[in-house]
């Protein structure tokens, strides 16, 4: 099958979230040869009911890595900690939709110099994201409840996937359609299949014994489910 070369380059963002923390740096050392994202997962024990990292965690790690870090951010107040973690080396930061100012939010990510996400729960509809289409560089569909890693695939996302994927083509606008949660190599076909080209995997990828392994089985598995071109360093 010949690669068309408009198709949106698939990737795997591992989450860190699943990494062992005392050894962060190894672990991320250890897949940095066969991704060029890694997401951060960021929360604040309000918007979803746990802890993680924050600016000082990014620091680090950007002094030992040339990864897009891809900051996702389930806070409710975004707007004050965007240029923190834009000092402390993210590249993009995703906010998400349910907490509202979403253009003002997108407007200073804009103006910070970081790439522009927008994030959805399984449970809000593709309407609320839809007016910001234009705003954003990345819509990033929740396939769990936001806060914990390790949860199952919630499948009934997947249609809202197909929606943004759709209104994205017909829009003419250049958004990745990222997917976060119970991501593996079995259910990043339907992601694939449904338009996602960016995959966040935690467990799948650092709980497993061969992280590098495993991200190259879920980009094999995403691939022959979307037909279409892989990005990023192999
Ligand atoms: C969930 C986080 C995810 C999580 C993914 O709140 O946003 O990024 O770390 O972990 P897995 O892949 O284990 O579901
Ligand atoms: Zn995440």
């Amino acid at each position: 099958m010949s690669a068309d070369p408009s198709a949106p380059v698939l990737r795997v963002a591992p989450s860190i979230l699943s990494a062992d923390f005392a050894v962060l740096g190894e672990a991320v050392a250890k897949v940095e040869p066969v991704v060029d994202w890694l997401h951060l997962d960021v929360m604040d024990g309000h918007f979803v009911p746990n802890l993680s990292l924050g600016p000082p965690v990014v620091s680090s790690l950007r002094e030992r890595s040339g990864l897009f870090f891809d900051t996702h951010l389930m806070i409710t107040d975004p707007d004050r900690y965007l240029e923190p973690f834009r000092d402390a080396g993210s590249d993009g930061c995703t906010v998400h939709v349910e907490v509202g100012n979403t253009e003002a939010h997108c407007a200073q990510m804009r103006d910070l110099g970081l790439r522009v996400g927008l994030a959805a729960n399984p449970d809000t509809p593709f309407a609320a994201i839809e007016p910001y289409l234009g705003l954003v560089d990345m819509v990033l569909c929740m396939t769990v409840f936001p806060g914990f890693a390790g949860q199952s695939f919630i499948v009934d996302v997947l249609p809202k996937v197909r929606q943004v994927r759709r209104a994205v083509s017909a829009g003419g606008f250049d958004v990745d359609v990222e997917v976060d949660g119970g991501l593996d190599e079995h259910t990043v076909s339907g992601a694939a299949g449904s338009g996602a080209n960016v995959f966040v995997a935690g467990s799948a990828v650092f709980g497993r014994s061969d992280p590098v392994a495993a991200v190259k089985g879920i980009l094999a598995a995403a691939r022959d489910a979307s037909g279409s071109v892989m990005g990023g360093p192999s």
